[in-house]
């Protein structure tokens, strides 16, 4: 029996849930001229409904996580790969005439497709502009281009100033819609909000929430009861709980709960066995992160895991502030209708540890 429970790679198809709503704003919003920004803390979904999206669309895309991208230039010839396989070399050759730099494009014998580079040295702001001018070229206002740059906020470290010329290539441009997503909520406001940045008001803000409960529920229930005869509402119940419906640590652990359910049929308490577990595996990294924190850090996060409030005489409200957006900065904590401990097993561990 497989586990019917994903987690950490874009879902699709059976273990998509829900999101009706925002996958068809973005399909319904990719057919006006206009480029979408999307906002989440981390594994929320923002890939996995985008690419719904996309493929509901049935518009040509490509996706590019800057995360990945090392260089303008190397964006560039990643870009153009990415073009490549949307658009066979053949049929847009005409249309490489009016590169500056020549791209060395070969095919990969190991996988068929696509590898693309440029000489060394060259300045990146021109391969792009080229490479941007292609797709343009190739498109037009009744079909245009979907770009997906996810980690957008990533553009601030390529070069200085890099911020500034991709703006000035993008806004003359008509044939593509661009969908920018971003995980760190305060560059990304930064980013498309503050007046004096290159990409203030450069297009539609929009914010991926968590996963609605009831939706959730009927989706955890009904998988888990391909492994447990009776008592899955309840589990579905208390997994959602534990993880306030945050939609990758949900499906960690119904997958990890499944598991037990299977391996250990006998057992009494599925879910705490599943945390435990999930706890144990990754208490090392814990045990890094928590020496890694300084002592403010490390009272926000105890407060924050006993569900305490930070106002208290131990420190000032404007230490506590600035800290806790730190924390949020770099993924430890999020905010969503209040403060919260991202992973809510590095909570536990917190908890156990200082117990
Ligand atoms: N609509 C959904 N239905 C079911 N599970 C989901 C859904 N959206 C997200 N998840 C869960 O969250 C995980 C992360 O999803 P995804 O990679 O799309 O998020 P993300 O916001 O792009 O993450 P990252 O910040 O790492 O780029 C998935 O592997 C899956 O377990
Ligand atoms: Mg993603």
């Amino acid at each position: 029996m497989e586990n019917p429970f994903k987690f950490g790679t874009i879902v699709e198809e059976e273990y998509f849930t829900d999101r009706v709503n925002e996958v068809t704003y973005i399909t319904q919003f990719v057919k006006s001229p206009n480029h979408l920004i999307l906002i989440s803390p981390r594994r929320f979904g923002k890939s996995s409904v985008v690419a719904k999206a996309l493929k509901q669309s049935k518009r040509k895309h490509i996706t590019i996580n800057l995360q990945q991208v090392t260089s303008i230039s190397d964006l560039s010839s990643k870009l153009l790969r990415e073009f490549f396989k949307v658009h066979p070399m053949e049929r847009v050759r005409h249309l490489i005439t009016h590169f500056r730099v020549v791209p060395m494009v070969s095919t990969n014998p190991m996988t068929g497709s696509m590898d693309v580079s440029f000489q060394p040295g060259v300045d990146g702001t021109i391969l792009l502009e080229d490479v941007l001018t292609l797709i343009e070229k190739a498109h037009s206002e009744k079909n245009r281009m979907i770009v997906v740059l996810d980690e957008f906020q990533e553009i601030c470290d390529l070069a200085p100033k890099f911020d500034k010329q991709l703006r000035s290539i993008m806004q003359d441009q008509k044939h593509i819609n661009y969908i920018l997503l971003g995980s760190q909520e305060s560059m990304m406001t930064e980013i498309f909000e503050n007046k004096k940045s290159p990409f203030y008001h450069f297009g539609e803000m929009m914010r991926l929430g968590k996963l609605p409960r009831d939706d959730f529920h009927r989706y955890l229930s009904e998988r888990l009861a391909s492994c447990f005869s009776n008592g899955c509402e309840d589990l579905a119940d208390r997994i959602l709980d534990y993880t306030s419906c945050h939609p990758y640590y949900s499906q960690q652990l119904a997958a990890n709960v499944w598991q037990v359910g299977v391996l250990q049929p006998d057992i009494k308490n599925p879910f705490k066995a599943a945390i435990d577990h999930i706890v144990t595996a990754h208490g090392l990294d814990y045990e890094r992160l928590w020496m890694n924190f300084n002592r403010t850090n490390k009272w926000i996060m105890q407060r924050l895991s006993s569900g305490k409030s930070l106002q208290s005489g131990n420190y000032r409200t404007s230490t506590v502030y600035s800290a806790l957006k730190r924390m949020q900065k770099d993924g430890y904590v999020i905010y969503t209708d209040r403060y919260e401990i991202e992973d809510p097993f590095f909570r536990e561990w917190i908890i156990v540890s200082n117990e």
